[in-house]
């Protein structure tokens, strides 16, 4: 079996090692690192990836129009923080999949979770419930017209104006966390604060892997003071990095 998945924050990746946990020889593999038109052949083919909007992220859907997944079962996981949406009819649209799970974790949206500390999310049962389902191949076909996700647009407009406090160490950490390397850094040129000028591109996902990692927790929403950052506890930065950074 294999398991594309792409994760910012750390809860998909977290969903997909426990499941592929449960499959002898399962593998592990991270959308963002999926640069060249793949076929892929398996017995059995798993995606997992965090729900934004209602919807799937825009790297994700990208890859499933990309790729070819021939399998004898094609199932999704749909990761989220209490709210997936019409998520089966979405992907219906994109891709045949026998089964469309949903797992609900933490909410790693900050905007509407500025200030409670995180908490692990004990996902234990519901994968067991999924592998299960898994190994049974039993199929659960979504209709493509089961309502609209919510217009991405302004919260990925939003990113172009995160803005970096005067605790930024310049470590270099959420560029290297970037799944689309929307950043450079400049580190002859400062701000007023010393900061060192960091560039930010058009190709933002709005997947807050940036805001989340950042380990001073520098980088800013406007008006979101917040020092409060997130990360599955489960996941470390470094896999993290190892599953974004887009290295040429
Ligand atoms: C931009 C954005 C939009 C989101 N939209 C939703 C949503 O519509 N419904 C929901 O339940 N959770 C939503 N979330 C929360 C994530 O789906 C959830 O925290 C997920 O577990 C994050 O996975 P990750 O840690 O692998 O990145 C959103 C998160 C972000 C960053």
């Amino acid at each position: 079996m294999t398991i594309f998945y792409f994760t910012a924050t750390g809860n998909s990746l977290d969903a997909a090692k426990q499941l592929g946990a449960k499959f002898p020889n399962a593998q592990l593999r991270s959308i963002p690192q999926e640069r060249d038109t793949i076929g892929a052949s398996e017995d059995a083919i798993g995606v997992v990836f965090p729900v934004f909007a209602a919807n799937i992220p825009a790297i994700v859907t990208r890859f499933l129009r990309r790729v070819n997944l021939k399998a004898n079962y094609k199932f999704a996981v749909a990761v989220h923080g209490g709210d997936p949406g019409p998520i089966g009819g979405v992907l219906a649209r994109i891709s045949d999949f026998d089964n469309v799970f949903d797992v609900e974790t933490w909410s790693n949206y900050l905007p509407f979770n500025p200030d409670i500390p995180p908490v692990a999310t004990d996902i234990s049962g519901d994968i067991e419930q999924i592998a299960e389902t898994i190994r049974a191949r039993k199929t659960q076909k979504f209709k493509p017209d089961g309502g609209e996700p919510f217009d991405a647009a302004p919260w990925r407009l939003q990113a172009l104006d995160y803005r970096w406090r005067k605790d930024c160490t310049a470590c270099g950490t959420c560029m290297r966390v970037c799944p689309v390397a929307n950043y450079t850094i400049s580190e002859d040129e400062r701000d007023e604060n010393g900061v060192p000028l960091f560039k930010f591109s058009a190709r933002c996902e709005g997947c807050m892997a940036c805001l989340q990692n950042c380990p001073a927790a520098a980088l800013h929403m406007p008006n979101e003071p917040t020092r409060y950052r997130y990360r599955n506890p489960n996941v470390t930065l470094s896999e993290i990095i190892a599953a974004n950074e887009q290295k040429f």
